[in-house]
């Protein structure tokens, strides 16, 4: 990896991208990877040549990646395979278009083959976005197919920018939120999925990764691990959706089912941290796919 020109700005939030990042780098090193990313190293390599991280929190933490790791065991394994999975399926059986809601330093455009002709979306806040590009032409990758980038913040009019940079409303999208809900409000999750079914054509699909209200005792769970880190996650935290997502879901026309990470881990041979596998006295996240 060169040297990147500066120390890398994004907002707390967007840090957690990073994290996520950890967790596909060191899938992709196993000898029995579920998934390979070879861009989620570079990603890590360049946030950890260049950031403090994240801001103020355990800047000067040397080991600050073995904590995520250990925060977030093979989790983002199962998340990652469950989600690349559902994309494939529903470009499979006819969307077009795939909007990674949030797509933090998602490498889908990178890896995935999906069908000819369809296009990839990625939603997020510019910094990130910034420091993704930076990285991705650094290292010289090309995407698989159409990629089409747009800065926005999604608590704002980010349907406008997203019809804007090119959505058909008329074509079928798979969307995906995964490792968003927690960070918006009750309000702002409504008016996401608002906005998603507004431009949402019959023969859509939608998958998210549901976390709620529960999980904002984990901060407390990881006091053990680091103490700042965990001031630094319960700020994050900001209410999720506030009920439960198939009735959520329901309530904006979307016929939704869950599936359960646990099983996926037992069916993938990978081992959940107790934040994630329901034995740390909270619900654990559940994978929701819907269509409509
Ligand atoms: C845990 S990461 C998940 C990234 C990606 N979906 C993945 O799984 O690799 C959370 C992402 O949500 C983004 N995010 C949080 N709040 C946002 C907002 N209001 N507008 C746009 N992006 C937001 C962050 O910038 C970050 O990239």
């Amino acid at each position: 990896m060169g040297a990147m020109a500066a120390r890398v700005e994004m907002a707390d939030v967007s840090w957690t991208a990073l994290g996520v990042a950890v967790g596909r780098a060191a899938e992709d090193a196993r000898p029995d990877p579920l998934f390979h990313d070879p861009l989620a190293a570079a990603f890590v390599a360049a946030g950890e040549a260049h950031a403090p991280f994240p801001s103020g929190a355990a800047a000067d933490s040397p080991d600050i990646w073995q904590q995520m790791q250990v925060l977030m065991g093979e989790y983002v394994s199962v998340r990652t395979k469950f989600f690349d999975d559902y994309l494939l399926a529903a470009t499979a059986a006819g969307c077009r278009q795939v909007v990674l809601v949030a797509a933090g330093l998602d490498a889908r455009a990178y890896r995935l083959d999906f069908p000819a002709g369809v296009r990839v979306f990625e939603l997020d806040m510019p910094p990130v976005l910034r420091f993704k590009q930076q990285v991705i032409d650094e290292v010289g990758a090309q995407p698989r197919g159409e990629r089409i980038v747009v800065a926005t913040d999604l608590r704002e009019d980010w349907p406008t920018a997203l019809q804007a940079a090119g959505l058909d409303p008329a074509v079928p999208t798979a969307w995906l939120a995964e490792g968003l809900i927690p960070y918006l409000s009750p309000a702002d999750n409504d008016r996401l999925i608002s906005g998603i079914t507004g431009l949402s054509a019959p023969g859509s699909h939608l998958s998210v990764e549901y976390i709620d209200a529960d999980f904002a005792k984990v901060p407390d769970l990881m006091r053990d691990v680091d103490p700042e880190m965990t001031n630094w996650f319960a700020d994050l935290w900001k209410g999720g959706v506030g009920n439960d997502p198939v009735s959520w879901l329901a309530d904006h026309e979307w016929l939704a089912r869950t599936a359960d990470p646990a099983e996926l881990s037992r069916r993938h041979h990978r081992d959940l941290a107790p934040l994630f596998a329901g034995t740390a006295g909270f619900t654990p996240p559940q994978f929701i796919t819907a269509q409509r």
